[in-house]
């Protein structure tokens, strides 16, 4: 892993395009789960909308505003948790977050980093209602 002060230009760019051209972004017609939230520290926002089906991520897009850090981090977010179940999704931790984005960050930007995952994990605890069968098996039925 590079240093974002050091940052080499393959890492540069790859961030780069996820904050130019971010994945899964906009708005779901009829999410299951909807939250947006802010970075305290400067006020950029993330809304992330997601659909769930028989316990997995089935769809999700997300709007933000702010550094490249936080909207590449969340773009990249996007396209790591389709198919994961609700409970792959609430292990994820910063630890993910940083290897999705493959490069070290400061404390600072760690904060922008997350900003994705934070509103993702509100959105699925405060607004989505598991059906019977996700409470009884948050890994996925058994096969
Ligand atoms: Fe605001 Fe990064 S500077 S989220």
């Amino acid at each position: 892993m590079k240093d974002i002060a050091g940052m080499d230009e393959l890492y540069r760019d790859f961030i780069l395009d996820h904050y130019r051209n971010p994945r899964n972004a906009g708005t779901l017609e009829h999410p299951d789960a909807s939250f947006e939230d802010v970075n305290p520290l400067c006020g950029d926002k993330i809304r992330m909308d997601v659909s769930v089906r028989d316990g997995a991520v089935a769809d999700v897009r997300f709007r933000g505003r702010g550094c490249a850090i936080s909207q590449a981090s969340a773009s990249l977010l996007t396209e790591d948790i389709k198919g994961k179940s609700l409970a792959e999704v609430e292990r994820l931790n910063a630890d993910d977050v940083v290897a999705n984005l493959g490069i070290n960050i400061s404390p600072a930007r760690l904060k922008c980093a997350l900003l994705g995952l934070k509103v993702l994990k509100h959105a699925l605890a405060l607004e989505y209602q598991p059906t019977e069968e996700e409470k009884a098996y948050p890994d996925g039925q058994p096969s």
